[in-house]
């Protein structure tokens, strides 16, 4: 089986970021998102990205113009029938992923598989709401998904030989390294960061340091490319306390007990970049 025509499910910042290293590697890619609007402007945001290339002069003008042009925004689930591969980048809320993953294994033919680019969800349990339990796999990407070279690909219980060695071959497809984890809370990737974004959070809560002295002790200290606090506020706090919580409930440690500044910020609606405020400010 070879894949040609994919579907994204989710137009925010991860699923317009696959979307545009999908298309850019040649793909045809439909974009789908609930409401027709958040899908279009899913593809806008493809576009200043792929402008800024242009004017970086890494790409022509006439390769951009393809790359956004094999890009579909729809609204319509319905459409996922035609796809070889759906990959679902929605909210990370279990109710909601199930409910998507039990809708598109009725839309889509018997071959298509259902990737997840869930953070730290599990991927048994979606395929447990399937018929295709050995055709649903964890396929992982980074923010910024076109800068970040990795594809944690994550294995469900029943997921199949065929389906892992077919989505490898995409993700290197893509310009990715893909590399393998089991199917327990946080995979690998999640397992290591947020308790370390955690810990970030309650030095500036305990008043260890300042906000500008931990992200630089971390900067400076040990080369990460940006401060832990810098690094939440892109991933979005609101996916830091949601992947904290389901390390913490679902290995039962302590260890995993989200930060009560982070909770605090996260009701406060200062969730990052994306609101324009989380641990920096940004309007
Ligand atoms: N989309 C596309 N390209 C982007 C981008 C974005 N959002 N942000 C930056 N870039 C590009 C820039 O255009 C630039 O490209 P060129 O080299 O071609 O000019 C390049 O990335 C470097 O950007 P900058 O020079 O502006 O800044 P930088 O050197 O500090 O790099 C960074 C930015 C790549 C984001 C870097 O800081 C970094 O690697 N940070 C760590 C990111 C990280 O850890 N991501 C994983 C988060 S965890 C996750 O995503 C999983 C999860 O489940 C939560």
């Amino acid at each position: 089986m070879n894949i040609n025509r994919m579907m994204i499910a989710g137009a925010g910042q991860m699923g317009s970021g696959i979307a545009q290293t999908a298309a850019a590697a040649g793909l045809q890619v439909l974009l789908h998102d609930i409401e027709y609007a958040r899908a279009v402007r899913g593809v806008e945001s493809i576009r200043t990205m792929l402008r800024r290339e242009v004017d970086k002069g890494r790409r022509t003008e006439e390769e951009a113009g393809q790359i956004i042009e094999r890009i579909t925004p729809t609204a319509v689930l319905g459409d996922a029938a035609g796809a070889d591969l759906v990959i679902e980048a929605i909210s990370e809320d279990i109710a909601v992923k199930t409910e998507l993953f039990r809708r598109l294994d009725a839309i889509c033919a018997s071959s298509t598989v259902l990737a997840s680019n869930t953070s730290s969800l599990s991927i048994t349990r979606l395929a447990g709401v399937t018929k295709r339990p050995d055709r649903v796999i964890g396929m992982h990407f980074m923010n910024p998904v076109p800068v970040m070279p990795l594809v944690e690909v994550v294995r469900g219980l029943p997921t199949s030989d065929e389906t892992t060695a077919l989505i490898r071959e995409l993700a290197v497809r893509l310009g990715k390294n893909p590399i393998e984890a089991r199917d327990f809370p946080g995979f690998v990737s999640n397992r290591v960061l947020m308790p370390m974004i955690n810990e970030a959070v309650f030095c500036l809560y305990e008043g260890v340091a300042s906000r500008d002295a931990i992200d630089g002790i971390m900067t400076l200290g040990m080369r990460h490319p940006m401060g832990p606090l810098t690094l939440a506020d892109l991933i979005g706090l609101d996916t830091c306390l949601s992947i904290l919580e389901v390390l913490h409930v679902e290995f039962g440690d302590s260890k995993y007990r989200p930060c009560p500044l982070l909770r605090q910020y996260v009701r406060a609606g200062w969730l990052g970049r994306k609101t324009g405020r989380g641990f920096y400010s940004y309007e």
